[in-house]
């Protein structure tokens, strides 16, 4: 903390009443408790990002209960509904200064995360992104690292992939905020500089969105494929449109990045989803050891559920902050943190990934996948493989 006066101070004080000061000294730094505060949304049109982000930090937990550098990790819970960035504000505000957490995770969506950055960079507190994915996020705090994934990083592959395989023409549709605006232009400048040609950006609103309309104008442009991001969550009423308009009966391609085909949803989208081709950092019938842990393990907390994405995000964020804290010998001093976990290496459930040191961001492999049916149930089958692929793409 830099030196106050003593007149200062009293000024703080002031302030404190509407906003809270927030450089408060590291009380728990002696005690044998770490505490994070994770915001997600639990309710809402997103809560699916925040159950499944949940599940995999007990899960992640049960897996490792051992104190980590003699703390044990508590976990501070809160909803912010996914919508209201000035409510995940207040929690963030609230678990930093009454809560004195040492950490803030989780982050439903971008304009949530950029709610919270600014009380990160003021409370000195690491904030790890486990879900929001627009590129800018982690240049908006040092404090931030990401265990998620940037829309560029997942959809450049796609495009690429798009034009090898012969499509020629694309339409594209995104969610009209900021991580589809960063998709749509990732696929269009990619798409177009392999020699393909975009005839139509759709752009449908984040919410109650009405996809009909938007698949009934993709249906008449007939390209020869449709290039979809919507968040998490939002795939299965999309793809109920997709086939009920007989897209694919028209002989239009469906790929995206792995959003719109997340395995929490897969099953209950159904037959339309088969064959569609998509673009992603982690499908969870991804074949690996690290996979089929972090799949027991996500069962034995959650059972009869898929853990898609955003789990791993998850999951990865506490093998992240465990790593930093075990590295640091116990220092919760958030500087100390950050640095201990900038320019980590692991092998995580969906494959090598490594934390940027300069960006703090996400460097990862990004695979083409198919959805097929097997054994009675949809997956998405890994096919192809671009390594280490930077948040930029
Ligand atoms: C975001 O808001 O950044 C976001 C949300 C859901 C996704 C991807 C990105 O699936």
């Amino acid at each position: 903390m830099s030196i106050v006066t003593r007149r200062s101070a009293i000024t703080g004080l002031g302030i404190a009443l509407a906003t809270p000061p927030l450089a408060i000294p590291a009380l728990a730094q002696s005690g044998d408790v770490f505490r994070i505060g994770l915001i997600l949304p639990m309710t809402g049109p997103f809560a699916s990002t925040g159950r499944q982000i949940e599940a995999a930090i007990r899960a992640w937990l049960r897996a490792n209960p051992a104190p980590i550098a003699g703390k044990r990790i508590e976990i501070l819970l809160r909803d912010d509904t996914g919508v209201a960035p000035d409510v995940t504000r207040r929690l963030a505000q609230e678990l930093a200064v009454r809560e004195r957490v040492q950490a803030l995770a989780g982050f439903g969506l971008t304009p949530l995360a950029l709610a919270a950055a600014p009380i990160a960079t003021e409370a000195k507190l690491p904030m790890i992104v486990m879900a929001a994915a627009t590129a800018i996020i982690p240049s908006r705090s040092p404090f931030i690292l990401r265990t998620a994934f940037s829309l560029p990083q997942a959809t450049a592959p796609i495009a690429v992939w798009a034009q090898r395989a012969g499509i020629r023409t694309a339409v594209t549709l995104v969610t009209d905020f900021a991580p589809g605006l960063d998709a749509e232009r990732a696929f269009k400048e990619r798409f177009t500089a392999a020699g393909g040609s975009v005839t139509a950006e759709l752009r449908t609103p984040l919410r109650n969105p009405d996809y009909a309309p938007f698949l009934q104008r993709v249906r008449d442009a007939r390209p020869d494929a449709l290039f979809i991001f919507v968040p998490s969550g939002e795939g299965a009423p999309l793809m109920r449109q997709f086939a009920e308009r007989g897209l694919r009966e028209a002989g239009i391609r469906l790929i995206g990045t792995g959003d719109v085909l997340d395995d929490d949803i897969l099953n209950d989208i159904g037959d339309s989803a088969l064959g569609a081709v998509t673009s992603h950092h982690y499908s969870a019938a991804h074949d690996s050891a690290e996979n089929r842990a972090f799949l027991a393990a996500y069962a034995a907390q959650a059972p009869g559920q898929r853990p898609n994405f955003m789990a791993v995000g998850g999951w990865d964020g506490m093998h992240l902050l465990a790593e930093g804290l075990r590295r640091t010998q116990g220092n919760t001093d958030g500087e100390r943190l950050v640095a201990a976990m900038a320019g980590q290496e692991w092998i995580s459930p969906r494959g090598p990934v490594r934390i940027d040191a300069q960006s703090r961001d996400i460097v990862q492999d990004i695979y083409i996948r198919r959805t097929e049916r097997r054994d009675g149930q949809l997956w998405n089958i890994e096919f192809d493989r671009v390594e280490r692929v930077g948040p930029m793409g």
